[in-house]
């Protein structure tokens, strides 16, 4: 079994600690799990389920440890084949439209490689939260029964 593979997009820190919070979650569940910060696209098809957990750069953009990924999945295409998936997207509403647009796009392509969405996208918001390790802990025991 190749398990669930966390992929994290982080520049400054945040969803990399976060993700390092899910993961140490799903292993005490027992729950056979990896987080992957530079991510090749056999990580993709090979995991039994994903866990993207990224935050927003630039100007909406995916930070550059998960941006070649991202490319890679959009020119190649592989049909995830229902594969079970959820993303978290940390941003902050100051930056207005592009509020977590990294997560949404995430979201939006592993919708579109045909994978089974766990949960809607969670967005945790800069302003508001400052441990989002907290609300994503929350929400990946939510669904982490649909991860195995
Ligand atoms: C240079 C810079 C650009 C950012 N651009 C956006 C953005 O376009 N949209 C958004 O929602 N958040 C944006 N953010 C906020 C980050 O996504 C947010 O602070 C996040 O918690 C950072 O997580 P990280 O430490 O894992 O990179 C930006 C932050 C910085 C420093």
């Amino acid at each position: 079994m190749a398990g669930v593979k966390i992929l994290v997009g982080s520049v400054y820190g945040n969803a990399q600690h976060a993700a390092q919070m899910a993961e140490a979650l799903l292993v005490k569940e027992g729950i056979d799990c990896e987080v992957c910060d530079d991510p090749q696209l056999s990580v993709v098809t090979d995991a039994d389920a994903l866990l993207v957990i990224t935050s927003t750069t630039g100007q909406g953009d995916i930070p550059p440890n998960l941006e070649m990924l991202f490319l890679d999945l959009k020119a190649q295409f592989p049909l995830l084949n229902r594969k079970p998936f959820a993303v978290v997207g940390l941003g902050d509403s100051s930056y207005g439209g592009t509020y977590c647009a990294a997560g949404k796009q995430w979201f939006e392509l592993l919708t579109e490689l045909q994978g089974d969405a766990l949960a809607e996208l969670l967005e945790v918001d800069a302003m508001e939260c400052f441990e989002p390790e907290k609300p994503v802990v929350e929400f990946v025991d939510g669904i982490k029964h649909g991860l195995v």
